[in-house]
């Protein structure tokens, strides 16, 4: 009996593993088909699915825009390699994903990223995990506390104003850095209780190693996608984890190191608590491990941080590429403040109606954060009619929603306050606009982030004109751990004379 060659034992094995890839995916397809019979349904190719077209990230949105175009749906589906996930901008459907109970879960391939050791606090949480430790950080966030960070809010908007005044009449320049450098030390403050100095090289250290961080999470995110992602978990990214972290840890060591002392005692002169000081807190009540202090706590710090810098920013560049608006903003700021900006107070954000509408704007179609996923734990309906069985991820995504032209008209990419004129937004499904997302599972800093952003525009429309030579038409927005610009427009800034 001959024996068979290298290869045809090559070409047996390839058939025999291609049959049983068939066949799971074959099962898979079976599996699924109570949502795909009844929604439009991307196959894309056997095993890739549509994933070689979102490969270059710079087109992900072109093409998902494209996608529901062709289908004239707001609800589908779409393989990635071998996963059906389930897309909706129908803002009744994304209300039951966003509010029901049956939704809590966040789905897993959507936020691999953030499993790194972390940042896997309550973003990622499961659900009852994510309860508990979201009830206890909670007073972070209470309305006493954020009127505690008022000093801190204002202080970082005069930072920002400081900064700006020394790149004034220079031409145009890179603000975004100026943004992130103030922000850093506005979240550090605030979120644990460190004072980072200005200017110093620790400062810039931190900054620069953040960024390497945010720059590895896109690595893990795409690696994730494909079922690889220790291909991204390098010894440099440990390394930058670790560099992040151990100020968090030291802290953390220091203040279960005043073991006796009153659990009331907090790391700043004010009554404002950190979210160090409450997680803390929960470890003396048995309801944090060591672990989740130091998780609970880097995930504030670093959803805090990133996406308020990028809000602040993406407010600037609106206000120069639309200098129209810019002056309704600073003709109203100027009536609220005529003597300038010093010490903002909470009764002051009230005043400002058309600055409301115009950041209202710049978040609907600039988002820091694009998606929202949630995945069923069991079989749930989606919709009458569409039975999602257990597993099933689906994905919101946030910055095509901002866009529909079923929802915000034919003009829906043209920036335009007045969409938020009172009886404009009467007129929508309140699911159409959800930059913080909605539900028990929304941002739970989205009060400190409004305040905050807000503190910091009337200090900087205040002061300065902003004006730009690129163009909004041609911003090219990249889908990165927050929405990037692929090339971030530069600012010239001029000093107001009153
Ligand atoms: C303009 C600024 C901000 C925007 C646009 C924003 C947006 C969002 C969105 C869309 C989510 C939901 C994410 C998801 O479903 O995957 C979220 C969650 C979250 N945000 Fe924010 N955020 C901002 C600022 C902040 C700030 C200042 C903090 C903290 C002080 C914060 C802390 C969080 C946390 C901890 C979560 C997870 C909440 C949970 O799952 O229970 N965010 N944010």
């Amino acid at each position: 009996m001959s024996t068979l060659s290298g290869m045809e034992t090559l070409i047996l094995t390839a058939i025999i593993l291609l049959l049983t890839a068939s066949w799971r995916l074959y099962q898979k397809r079976k599996y699924y088909c109570s949502v795909t019979s009844k929604l439009p349904t991307f196959y894309g190719i056997p095993f890739f699915g549509v994933a070689y077209q979102v490969f270059d990230v710079n087109k992900l949105f072109r093409i998902i825009s494209a996608g529901n175009d062709v289908l004239k749906t707001a609800t589908a589906c779409a393989w990635v390699a071998t996963t059906p996930y389930v897309l909706t901008v129908d803002p009744e459907v994304v209300k039951r994903v966003t509010t029901s109970p049956e939704f809590l879960h966040k789905a897993t391939d959507l936020y691999t990223h953030f499993h790194n050791g972390v940042l896997n606090g309550i973003i990622v949480s499961p659900v009852k995990k994510w309860k508990t430790n979201r009830k206890a950080i909670s007073p972070f966030l209470a309305h006493s506390n954020i009127i505690d960070m008022f000093p801190a809010f204002n202080e970082n908007a005069n930072n920002v104003k400081n900064k700006l005044a020394g790149l004034a009449g220079v031409g145009e320049q890179d603000i975004f850095t100026i943004i992130k450098e103030c922000v850093l030390q506005l979240s550090f403050l605030t979120v644990l209780g460190i004072k980072i100095e200005e200017g110093t090289e620790k400062h810039k250290e931190i900054l620069r190693v953040f960024n390497a961080l945010v720059d590895h999470m896109k690595l893990d995110l795409w690696f994730g996608s494909l079922g690889l992602v220790f291909l991204s978990r390098t010894p440099r990214y440990k390394r930058i984890i670790k560099y992040l972290c151990d100020p968090v840890r030291s802290l953390i060591k220091e203040k279960l190191s005043r073991k006796g002392e009153s659990e009331a005692v907090n790391s700043l002169e004010n009554n404002q608590q950190t979210v160090i000081d409450l997680a803390v807190k929960s470890m003396r009540q048995g309801i944090f491990s060591e672990k989740d202090v130091e998780i609970e706590s880097f995930t504030m710090f670093a959803a805090s941080f990133e996406t308020s810098a990028s809000a602040a920013y993406t407010c600037l560049v609106m206000l120069a590429m639309h200098p129209e608006i810019q002056e309704r903003v600073f003709q109203e700021v100027r009536s609220v403040f005529p003597d300038g900006v010093t010490d903002v107070k909470y009764d002051d954000l009230q005043k400002l109606r058309y600055l409301d509408m115009f950041v209202s704007e710049a978040l609907r179609l600039v988002p820091p954060i694009t998606y929202t996923g949630r995945q069923t734990v069991r079989d749930t309906e989606l919709c009458p009619g569409v039975i999602l069985p257990k597993g099933t991820q689906v994905f919101v995504p946030i910055y095509e929603l901002h866009r529909c032209k079923e929802i915000w008209g034919p003009d829906s990419g043209s920036f335009n306050p007045d969409n938020f004129l009172p009886e404009n937004i009467a007129k929508r499904h309140p699911y159409s606009y959800m930059p913080f997302s909605k539900g028990s599972r929304n941002c739970i800093g989205f009060r400190y982030a409004e305040i905050s952003l807000r503190i910091t525009l009337f200090y900087a429309v205040r002061n300065f004109k902003f004006s730009t030579t690129s163009k909004y038409e041609d911003i090219v927005f990249v889908p990165n751990i927050t929405l990037s610009y692929k090339i971030p427009p530069l600012l010239s800034i001029e000093t107001r004379a009153n």
